[in-house]
This record gives structure tokens, sequence and C-alpha cells, in this order.
């Protein structure tokens, strides 16, 4: 009878999941997307391959590491040996290797702090980006999926967030506000601190993969489908796990002298790593550590302005989380 009475009440907290959990649901691409973009890579190797024979091209970003919704662009990294060549000049070629067979609206930008070949997909109309050998993306793409695997609530809770940071436009590195994998990164380090925590801290383990990238070493444990069950004994639901995200970033979080680090799966100091105002061009007002490069702060972006505009959408939601009944509407409402 007492198992009985506890199954009910959980149902009844869960009642509040049920309009997340169908958001999420409708935010999953649907299989035909998976098709296509195999589709675009295809005929992107092809074309490659005509100038640079021995290239290879990675899939990087939201397509590869799982919490990609419906329509997200396609990142592709290409890797090629091209010892001496500048990449801008690679891009430029490569734009130019595009273009040679008809594809509409090839770009190369060649400004940007990552310089990139931008073009669209002439059947699906889906934007695609070519990085030329940013192979530590590539890496940290794997330890993002990797995480995805051990709990099915962090790829429902990385959804949610970033659908909310869309819709409110705190999702604008171009605005000063965050990149969708400083997100996702923010919600990994979220569920390892809970207790019991619900992920672990995968560079902790034992290391059973690992390659080194531009001299970092990058290492941790792969083998998470041993790791299924590693949060069973945490039974919050993804509703609680939302607030608990939010108030966190409202009012909990030290934004004078903490970093958050996914690679520690704890959080450090400011002070530890140097990330004052003055020590380098980068401001540090919301400081999330890269988990391979270490010394880059994926909040380098924000600045005195877009810290207010960020923390005040973290308080409006933590508010509406807390008060409203019904909260999805007025939390995704477009900004
Ligand atoms: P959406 O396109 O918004 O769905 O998400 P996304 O994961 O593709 O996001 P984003 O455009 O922010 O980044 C694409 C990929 O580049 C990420 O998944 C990371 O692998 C990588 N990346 C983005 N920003 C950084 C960064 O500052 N440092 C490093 N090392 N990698 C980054
Ligand atoms: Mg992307």
């Amino acid at each position: 009878r007492m198992y009985k009475s506890r199954s009910v009440c959980r149902r009844d907290t869960d009642v509040l999941s049920v309009p997340f959990l169908a958001i999420y649901e409708s935010l999953i691409p649907p299989e035909e997307e998976k098709k296509k973009e195999k589709q675009v890579l295809a005929l992107l190797e092809k074309l490659v391959r005509k100038e640079w024979p021995a290239a290879k091209l990675h899939l990087y970003g939201s397509r590869a590491n799982s919490f990609g919704v419906s329509k997200s662009d396609i990142d592709v990294c290409l890797v090629i040996e091209e010892a001496g060549l500048k990449k801008a000049k690679i891009i430029r070629k490569l734009a130019d290797v595009l273009r040679s067979d008809n594809l509409q609206n090839v770009q190369a930008l060649t400004g940007a702090r990552v310089p990139i070949v931008k073009l669209m997909d002439p059947v699906t109309g889906i934007p695609c980006n070519i990085s030329i050998n940013k192979l530590l993306a590539v890496v940290n793409t794997k330890l993002l999926r990797d995480y995805a695997l051990i709990d099915p609530r962090l790829r429902q809770l990385a959804f949610i967030i970033k659908h909310w940071a869309k819709s409110r436009r705190v999702n604008e590195t171009y605005h000063r506000t965050l990149s969708s994998y400083a997100y996702v990164l923010m919600c990994i380090h979220y569920l390892q601190m809970r207790r019991p925590a619900i992920l672990p801290c995968l560079q902790e383990m034992e290391t059973t993969y690992s390659v080194t990238v531009d001299d970092i070493n990058c290492a941790f444990f792969d083998k998470v489908e041993k790791l299924r069950d590693f949060g069973r004994h945490n039974k919050e639901t993804i509703a609680q796990l939302v607030r608990g995200f939010f108030h966190f970033w409202a009012y909990c979080h030290d934004y004078a002298n903490s970093v958050i680090s996914v690679r520690t799966g704890s959080i450090i100091s400011k002070r530890e790593k140097g990330w004052f105002i003055g020590t380098d061009n980068d401001r540090h007002l919301i400081c999330i550590e890269d988990p391979f490069e270490t010394s880059h702060d994926l909040g380098r972006v924000v600045d005195e302005y877009s810290i207010k505009v960020l923390r005040e959408e973290f308080e409006r939601a933590a508010e509406i989380m807390l008060n409203d009944p019904n909260p999805c509407i007025k939390l995704f409402k477009l900004y």
C-alpha cells in the first residue's frame, strides 16, 4: 500500500512535466532530416575530394552531438593537411571548388574568428557551415553526445533551455549572449552538481578515449553504455530540473567569483583561473570553462550590457517557474 501511495504522489508532481516533454518531443528532428543530411555530406565529400583526395569531412555541432532541434544548421569540419597554407586561403579555394559545381549562395567568410564557408543546400535549403581542421570541436561534440547517452533528462533539459534561449533571444553570440554550446555545458554541469548526481564527470574517470589535438590532450571515459543507470537515485522530474536550473542561474551562482567547470564536475574560482578584468581582453562576467581548451571562457562574449539582459532573463524564467501554474506559455514567449 505504501508503494502505491508513493507512486501516485510521484505521478502528481510529474503532471507539471507533461507540457515540457511535449515541447521536447516536438523539437526532435524527424528521421527524414538524417537522410537529407547524409545526402548533403556525400555531395560535399565528392566535391572536396576533387581538390583534396585525402580530405575527410566530419559532422560536428548540434547535428552530431544529439542536441540539435529540427532544421538546425549543418556544421562540417574539413580535415586536410595543407602545411603552410593559411586557413583563409583554403577557405577561398574551397568556396571556388563548391561554386564550380553550381552550388548556390556559397560565401567565404574569412574575417570571422573562425573562418568558414557558408552555403545553402540546394535541395533542402538547410544552411551549412564548413570550417577547416577544427578538430577540437569534433572532440567536444563527442563528449556532449556521450553525456547525452547517460541520462535522458540531459537531452530534455538542454532542448528546453536552448528553445527558451532562442525564444528570448539570448542565444546570439553576435549580440553578446551565449552560444548553444555554452548552454549545453551549463546543463551538463547542473546535472553533475545535483545530489544525488544525475551525471558523472567523464573527464575525472578512467581514460578509455584519448586524442591529442592542437597540443591539448583530450581524455575521458567514453564507455557510457556502462553508465546508463548512473542517475537512478535522483528522481527529479524535468519540470523540477528546469525550475532548478533557472533558480541556480538567477539566484545562486556567484557571478563575481565562480567558474562552472564540466571538466572537474565542480565550481572553481576565477582567482584560480586568473580570470579577472585586466588579465586578458575578456571581461569574464559569466564564466564557463571549455572542457578541453581550459584557458577558454565561453562567457567571454558577454559584456556589461548583455550580462544584465541575461541575468534578467534568468530571473524572469525563475519567477515564472515558481509562480505560474502553467509556465510554458510565458516562458517561451517570443521576445
Ligand atoms: P545550434 O546550431 O544552435 O543547434 O547548436 P550547435 O551545437 O551547433 O552550436 P554552436 O553553433 O554554438 O557550435 C557548433 C559547435 O562548435 C559546438 O557544438 C561545438 O562543438 C563547437 N563550438 C562552438 N563554440 C565553441 C567554442 O567557443 N570553443 C570550442 N572549442 N568549440 C566551440
Ligand atoms: Mg550548429
